[in-house]
């Protein structure tokens, strides 16, 4: 069912690899400032999904709406505009530069390019870099080359530079991979916090990390949507529990 308030609206949407249906879902919909996790097993569609949403990948049929606008037809970049922001897997950063220095480049195409044509972000710039790096625990760290950073440091920075760029939607894959426990629970705390001002949807694998994020949980399988629900109803269906069988990775 369609919740016409909901910021992130995919209708009917269906896309193909070479003939091979890779997702096929009749509503997909993330409400404003909610935390969604999409789980599900390897090939079940969670980045494709995201792809569709992004623009990166264009579906065969179907809507895409964000915060009112059909994007379905806009190109990445557009949608990169209307405030969605992608976080891959593998961090983005710059290892030869300064943490402030990956969070300078990551303003807004604009503001950055004033700033390098001053020589350095402007003075409101410089205060809400600093307040984001505060609110990823890398303040400190805002000199150190980003080459020195823990994987966990660089999946924050990254969060932190998908902010300072001015995403409101945040579209964040698998950011709980390799990190240790401490790295992996103050990740969740992050994305908890960034909810509510923020609109997060969260691809994980890692059901202890899901299970921190305290959210409604959907589940992907062969590209359709299995389950909707708090995880412990998710993982009490019958057919989640089907999906899952034998992929001892994800169970
Ligand atoms: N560009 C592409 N060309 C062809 N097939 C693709 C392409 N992208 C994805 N697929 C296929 O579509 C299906 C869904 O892939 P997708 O990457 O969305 O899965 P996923 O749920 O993110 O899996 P994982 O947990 O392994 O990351 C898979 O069968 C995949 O092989
Ligand atoms: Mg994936």
């Amino acid at each position: 069912m369609s919740d016409r308030s909901d910021i992130v609206q995919v209708t009917d949407v269906v896309v193909e690899f070479d003939g091979f249906r890779a997702l096929d879902v009749p509503y997909f919909g993330i409400d404003r400032g909610e935390l969604r996790v999409l789980i599900g097993p390897n090939g079940a569609g969670k980045t494709t999904l995201c792809d569709v949403i992004s623009g990166k990948t264009r579906p065969k049929s179907g809507r895409i709406v964000i915060d009112d606008r059909e994007v379905t037809d806009w190109p990445e970049t557009a949608i990169a505009r209307l405030g969605v922001g992608r976080k891959f897997q593998t961090p983005s950063v710059f290892d030869g530069l300064s943490v402030y220095e990956n969070m300078e480049l990551a303003l807004p195409a604009q503001r950055g390019l004033r700033g390098a044509l001053a020589g350095r972000a402007s003075w409101r710039d410089e205060r809400r870099i600093l307040a984001l790096l505060e609110r990823v625990h890398l303040r400190a760290l805002a000199r150190t080359p980003a080459r020195m950073l823990s994987h966990g440091q660089r999946q924050w920075l990254e969060i932190a530079m998908l902010m300072v760029s001015g995403a409101r939607i945040l579209l964040v894959d698998e950011p709980a991979a390799g990190l240790t426990d401490d790295e992996t629970r103050l990740t969740a705390e992050l994305l908890r916090d960034l909810a509510g001002a923020h609109t997060v949807l969260v691809i994980e694998h890692d059901m202890e990390f899901v299970r921190r994020l305290q959210s409604r949980v959907t589940v992907l399988n062969a590209g359709k949507i299995l389950a909707e629900g708090s995880l412990e109803a998710v993982q009490a269906d019958p057919r989640v529990r089907e999906a899952y069988l034998g992929r001892g990775k994800h169970g």
